[in-house]
């Protein structure tokens, strides 16, 4: 039997030691974004999980060391009352590359995709579609009965993958970006425990898997024995 072919990329929560990277997928994907946000806190929500897709890093490829850390006046206040702990650097070298996330809150029944990105460099190779058939399997894995997101009106390209899995218009913030007071397109899915959604979602995943291949995807990180 011929071998399956697999994606380059594999999917897993985030953790700790990704933040560096994870960082910046974020600048590279919202360069206008203020405040970042803060992976550390996010890590620690308990209504959040993110995912990150990675590809292994090449023997003898080093990552760039970080850059320093910007310290607003709000930080280095929150700094000296001990509310955010300086963070420590790895021990070892990174050995994975993260080119994409995305977050998502779990309310209620509603599923809330607060930030999805990939690295410049890596676009147009299916890792968004990854990051967005995860989240939604992330909905599944919660019981919640809808996925919904905001978008800049502007954001055709996200706006066309959102379409193809369901997700229509819901309402509109206005001037609700505050870098150039955009409007953010509300979207919504339908129902996702429907036979209907489900069929649909599932013909998209065997698609996406026919065309970039089979990945590992945990989405989960191991329960603690
Ligand atoms: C939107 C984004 C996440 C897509 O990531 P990606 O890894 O390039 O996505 P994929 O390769 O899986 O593409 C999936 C689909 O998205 C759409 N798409 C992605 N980039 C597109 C572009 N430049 N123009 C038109 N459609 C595009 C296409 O429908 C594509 O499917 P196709 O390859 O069958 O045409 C990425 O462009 C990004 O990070 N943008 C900046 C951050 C952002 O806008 N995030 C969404 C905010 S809600």
């Amino acid at each position: 039997m011929p071998e399956a072919k697999r994606m380059r990329f594999s999917l897993r929560p985030l953790g700790h030691d990704d933040i560096p990277q994870v960082e910046e997928v974020e600048k590279s994907a919202f360069p206008t974004l203020w405040p970042l946000t803060s992976f550390e806190r996010e890590l620690k929500n308990h209504l959040a999980c993110y995912l990150i897709a990675w590809e292994p890093l090449q023997e003898g490829i080093v990552l760039p060391p970080r850059p320093p850390r910007r310290h607003t006046w709000l930080q280095q206040l929150a700094g000296r009352w001990g509310l955010e702990a300086p963070r420590p650097e790895p021990l070892h070298p990174p050995k994975q590359r993260v080119v994409g996330y995305v977050g998502v809150w779990f309310m209620t029944d509603e599923a809330h995709i607060v930030s999805l990105g990939t690295q410049e460099e890596y676009r147009r190779q299916g890792i968004g579609e990854l990051l967005l058939i995860s989240s939604i399997e992330l909905a599944y894995l919660h019981r919640s009965r809808l996925v919904t997101l905001e978008v800049r009106a502007s954001n055709a390209a996200a706006q066309v993958l959102y379409v193809k899995y369901g997700f229509a218009r819901a309402g509109v913030r206005r001037r609700y970006y505050t870098d150039n007071r955009e409007d953010a397109v509300i979207m919504s899915t339908p129902p996702i425990d429907t036979p209907e959604y489900r069929a649909h979602f599932v013909g998209l995943v065997l698609e996406h898997q026919t065309r970039w291949g089979a990945c590992e995807r945990i989405l989960q990180p191991a329960a603690s024995s």
